[in-house]
């Protein structure tokens, strides 16, 4: 008989999975997805582009190239971030197979296994699944309306036995809770982490998707904040602006951490796919990602708008949340008594798909919320899927 890993024999299979293949079902009405909806991919522009590349450079797109990326992409997407205030002068950019692997990459660079790490409650499932795969011992910090509870965040540094390898932070539409931190508590969380030794690997694959122009400020983020004694390592992503079948992410990090991940990256994947480096390449270099960001901003808004009323109709006696300003979720806690599991069980009955809370819990405890997303669901299917899953939680009372 084959002998497993511990590591990979402690990654359980959950009851969810279980549950979701009875999502499956034609039909069902999904707020489960955190992906994009596929009616809203740019298909005409990505013919075009594809159609514009010379031979030369579709011989690039065919070939393997620098683990670090292709210089031609490199470039774009530098000025594309210096655009959005990010000092890629300082830093060192690597193109990466998703971000997912840039925070994989990261983790890997930072833990040895039973090493102390700082994650959000709720945090990214996809983040928690990585850090348990170095065997880190995750401590995680209550994630309150305005960003982490800094009370809490300061009291688990000084409490620490050991100090923490990194903090992992998403602190614009955070995935599942749809926070977004304001600047002040950004700036609390940088004067907290000054001169700690502590490296701050900070998610930012939405701040683009945001629905209201006076929240740019509140959108700085650490990494353009720049705070003193603090090596912030900054990952984004094509997957929510442009497509995640491009997989292609990146991280933007100082040098010395550059190196190591380098390193790492060669014995992954050597380099991520050039075909779709190219791609993304011509979407920004051709500016025709500026239009596309506004065209999905405003329909995840309208889609975002449309779910919280139907949501305040037909639940607003029972549940709350906190009415989206970007991003692709709406995090929504469940009367006190209920348990998620429950809730999904009789949803999937009825048509819809949520995800449970436990699933973003890293010790997979806390279940009274669920995760809608509104990202892959048009307006139509919001309105009808809604009543149900309320018909569902009102069953459960
Ligand atoms: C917060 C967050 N970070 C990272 C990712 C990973 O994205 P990708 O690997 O497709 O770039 C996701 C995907 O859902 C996410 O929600």
């Amino acid at each position: 008989m084959t002998i497993f890993s511990k590591v990979i024999n402690e990654l359980r299979s959950s009851e969810i999975r279980d549950l979701m293949k009875l999502a499956n079902k034609p039909g069902m009405i999904l707020f489960s997805g955190g992906m994009p909806d596929n009616d809203l991919f740019p298909l005409d522009i990505m013919d075009s582009l594809y159609n514009h590349l010379t031979d030369a450079e579709k011989k690039v797109a065919m070939q393997y190239g620098p683990t670090s990326g292709i210089p031609e992409l490199l470039a774009s997407l530098e000025l594309f971030l210096k655009k959005k205030g990010l000092p890629v002068g300082s830093n060192r950019l690597m193109i990466t197979t998703g971000s997912l692997q840039a925070i994989n990459i990261l983790a890997k660079a930072f833990t040895d296994p039973g090493d102390t790490i700082i994650t959000e409650n709720p945090c990214f499932i996809g983040a928690i699944s990585a850090f348990k795969s170095y065997q880190a011992n995750i401590v995680s910090v209550p994630l309150l309306s305005d960003g982490i509870d800094i009370e809490r965040l300061k009291d688990t540094l000084d409490h620490s036995p050991s100090n923490p390898r990194f903090i992992y932070l998403t602190p614009n539409f955070h995935n599942p809770a749809g926070t977004l931190y304001t600047a002040d508590r950004k700036h609390e969380i940088a004067t907290l982490l000054k001169g700690r030794n502590i490296p701050l690997i900070e998610d930012d694959v939405y701040s683009d998707l945001y629905f209201h122009n006076e929240d740019k400020p509140h959108l700085k983020t650490f990494k353009e904040i720049n705070p003193d004694g603090i090596d912030v390592c900054y990952t984004g992503s094509f997957s929510k602006i442009l497509g995640p079948g491009l997989r292609l992410g990146w991280m933007l990090v100082p040098e010395y951490i550059y190196n190591k991940c380098e390193l790492i990256k060669q014995s992954f994947d050597a380099c991520s796919p050039s075909f779709s480096q190219m791609l993304a390449h011509k979407f920004l270099q051709t500016q025709a990602v500026y239009p596309y960001i506004s065209k999905v901003r405003e329909e995840y808004a309208k889609r975002a708008m449309i779910m919280t009323e139907q949501l305040h109709h037909y639940l607003g006696d029972i549940v709350q949340f906190t009415i989206p300003r970007g991003g692709f979720y709406i995090w929504l806690k469940l009367p006190s008594n209920l348990d998620a599991t429950t809730i999904l069980e009789k949803a999937i009955a009825k048509g819809v798909v949520v995800v449970t809370g436990k699933t973003f819990d890293p010790h997979g405890v806390i279940n009274n919320y669920i995760r809608l997303s509104y990202c892959n669901t048009s307006a139509d299917k919001i309105c009808k899927g809604i009543p149900l899953l309320a018909e569902a939680i009102r069953a459960s009372l």
